[in-house]
């Protein structure tokens, strides 16, 4: 834990000039931030232990949902343990490599105990071997692309990267289409090669309390009714958005700044709706069935 506090610290005391939105350099093929690219050696020889859990997410797919859930499975519905630290102090981001003085993803988890919960947005072929060799298992979600450009963008005006990203659709553009899309397919393609449990953003919304049985099951883990339903409660998007350990509202304003967007923003599925004109609509329909073409992934862009 002592490692989890210095990340806490280190977050709070860096310059401001220090958060901006990376240059992005290419593994393996794929466009990863800088700092990422240039800790890769680390990330790739990262040393999983068997009873590591990766929660593994294309950004804005409900990572921070997923992570909740999980912990609150993993340690019976208990309060205490939810509320001792943020999200991302309970569940370190692996392939985060800040600037220094601010320790990776990888420092902080070598010194995390076991059981460890671990985000990851690495696309599958990134992904370091040593999750496949110790059989660890792997929590998927994905979310339709509509909602994740509208959600995206968004994020991206409260992290006030530079350059603007202009308009939803400029900045999915550029960023969202070719990346997005070997996320969700790679992981579809390898969720039967491994322990990988595939879910979806519309189905938690459609069912929580269906969904948080289906992780569950996937873990293990059986509780009494009433946990559960103490689960579904602490992990609404209403009781998730007001508590400080959850909402990212611990960050100082110049790596997110709230008043321009709430991290937990609207949680709904088909906000999309109140941001694409019709025309937007089309050509963004178009451009999906035209790389979904001969895969049987479907997503649902309205419940
Ligand atoms: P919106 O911007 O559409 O509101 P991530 O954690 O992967 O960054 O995803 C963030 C998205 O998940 C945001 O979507 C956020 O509001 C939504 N989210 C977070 N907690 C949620 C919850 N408990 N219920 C529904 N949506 C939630």
């Amino acid at each position: 834990m002592s490692q989890d506090k210095d990340y806490n610290q280190a977050i709070l005391e860096a310059p401001e000039d220090l958060f901006y939105r990376f240059p992005l350099s290419l593994v393996h093929g794929v466009p990863l931030m800088k700092p990422i690219a240039n800790n890769w050696e680390k990330i790739e020889n990262f040393l999983a232990r068997p009873d590591d859990l990766l929660i593994a997410t294309y950004p804005k797919a409900g990572t921070t949902w997923m992570q909740e859930i999980v912990d609150f499975i993993i340690h019976d519905g208990d309060l205490d343990q939810a509320n001792c630290a943020p999200t991302y102090v309970r569940s370190p981001f692996l392939e985060i490599s800040s600037p220094p003085p601010i320790p990776s993803g990888v420092d902080v988890l070598e010194t995390t105990p076991s059981p460890r919960m671990i985000k990851t947005h690495l696309q599958y072929k990134l992904v370091p071997k040593s999750f496949w060799e110790k059989n660890c298992k792997v929590i998927y979600v994905a979310r339709n692309p509509k909602d994740i450009a509208v959600s995206y963008y968004f994020f991206d005006l409260m992290k006030q990267t530079q350059p603007d990203p202009g308009t939803w659709e400029e900045m999915w553009t550029i960023l969202g289409w070719g990346s997005w899309f070997d996320h969700v397919i790679n992981w579809w393609e390898a969720k039967d090669k491994h322990q990988i449990l595939y879910m979806f953003y519309e189905d938690m919304k459609e069912d929580p309390k269906r969904e948080i049985y289906k992780v569950m099951k996937y873990l293990g883990k059986k509780l009494p009714g009433e946990v559960v339903e103490k689960i579904c409660q602490h992990t609404t998007f209403k009781a998730m958005k007001e508590n400080p350990m959850t909402n990212y509202s611990s960050m100082p304003s110049a790596v997110m700044d709230h008043s321009i967007s709430p991290f937990i923003r609207k949680g709904e599925v088909a906000d999309w709706k109140n941001h694409f004109t019709e025309k937007q609509s089309k050509r963004f329909d178009a451009e999906y069935e035209k790389r979904m073409e001969g895969t049987d992934l479907k997503f649902r862009c309205t419940i």
